[in-house]
C-alpha cells in the first residue's frame, strides 16, 4: 500500500469511488458504540453462563479443522501425548467421532474433557490390541526424542492403528542456522518443562537428531513397512510459527 491512508467510508451510489463518511457521523458513531459497549458490559455483570469462546485460540481451531478434515465421522481416535487435550477437544466440533482417547505421561489430576478418555502411560508401549482405533496423532512430540524411541512408538502407533497416523511436526524443507538454534531452545525449554511434570518417564534426546526436515520425516516414515503414502501439508498460513506442519500417513 502507499503512503496514503484508505479513508473509512462507504461505496458511492454508482458503486464505484468510496464516499467518505463525515467526520461529525464518525464521531457520534464511535460514540454510540463506546456507550453501547459499557451498557452491554453492565448488563452482563454478573452474568454465570461460561465463557467458552475464551478457552479457544484461532490457530487451534483452524488447525484442528484441518486435521478434523484428514479424519472421517465416526472414527476412533488415539493422541499419543495429548498434554491438555486440546486438539481431541476441538476436533469434535468438526467431525462426530465414535471414540477419542487421549494418553500422555501423566495426566493433570483435575484435567477432564467431555467425552475424551485420558490416561497416562509409560512413555514407550502403546496400551492396547492391535488395530483398537482408525487413525492414531502425535502432535509435536516426537521431536523431543531419540530416533530409535520415536521408531518404536511409531511401530506402536502402526500396530493400534487400523488405517492411519496423523503427526503433527516441527518441519521445514530446509533448517537455516537461526531454525536450528530455534530448535535447541525448544528442546532445552521443553526438557525443563517435561522433566518436571512428567519425570522418570520422559527420556528426551540430548540432541537435536529429531527435528527433521520434510524429506528426512517422510523417509523415515516411508521406511515403517506398514505405511502406504505420506502426504505433507504446511500448516504455515494458519500457525503462528511457519514450521507447523502435518504429516498425514496411510497404512496398508
Ligand atoms: C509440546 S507438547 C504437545 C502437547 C499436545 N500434543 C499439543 O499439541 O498441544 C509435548 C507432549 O509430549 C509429551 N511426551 C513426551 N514424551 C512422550 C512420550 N514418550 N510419549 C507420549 N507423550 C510424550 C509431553 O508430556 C507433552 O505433553
Amino acid at each position: 500500500m502507499s503512503g496514503a491512508r484508505a479513508k473509512v467510508g462507504v461505496l458511492a451510489p454508482d458503486g464505484n469511488s468510496p464516499k467518505e463518511t463525515p467526520r461529525a457521523r464518525r464521531l457520534a458513531f464511535s460514540t454510540i458504540d463506546l456507550v453501547q459497549g459499557v451498557v452491554a458490559w453492565l448488563a452482563n455483570a454478573g452474568r454465570t453462563v461460561p465463557r467458552e469462546y475464551r478457552t479457544y485460540t484461532t490457530s487451534d481451531l483452524l488447525k484442528a479443522h484441518r486435521v478434523a478434515q484428514a479424519l472421517r465421522d465416526g472414527d476412533e481416535i488415539l493422541d499419543v501425548g495429548c498434554g491438555n487435550a486440546h486438539l481431541l477437544r476441538e476436533l469434535a466440533l468438526f467431525r462426530s467421532f465414535h471414540r477419542r482417547v487421549g494418553l500422555d505421561l501423566t495426566v493433570p489430576q483435575h484435567l477432564a474433557v467431555p467425552d475424551v478418555e485420558l490416561g497416562a502411560y509409560n512413555g514407550q508401549t502403546l496400551p492396547f490390541p492391535d488395530c483398537s482405533y482408525d487413525a492414531v496423532i502425535f502432535g509435536y512430540v516426537l521431536h523431543y526424542l531419540t530416533r530409535e524411541h520415536a521408531v518404536r512408538l511409531l511401530s506402536e502407533a502402526c500396530r493400534v492403528a487400523r488405517r492411519q497416523m496423523i503427526l503433527l511436526e516441527d518441519s521445514l524443507p530446509h533448517f537455516s542456522g537461526l531454525y536450528r538454534l530455534r530448535n535447541r531452545l525448544e528442546r532445552v525449554k521443553s526438557g525443563i518443562l517435561y522433566a518436571g511434570s512428567a519425570g522418570q518417564r520422559y527420556h528426551p534426546a540430548r540432541n537435536e537428531q529429531m527435528f527433521l526436515t520434510l524429506r528426512e520425516w517422510v523417509a523415515l516414515l516411508e521406511a515403517l513397512p506398514p505405511v502406504a503414502s505420506v502426504r505433507i501439508e504446511s500448516l504455515d498460513t494458519i500457525s503462528v510459527l511457519i514450521h507447523h506442519t502435518m504429516f498425514d500417513v496411510s497404512l496398508r
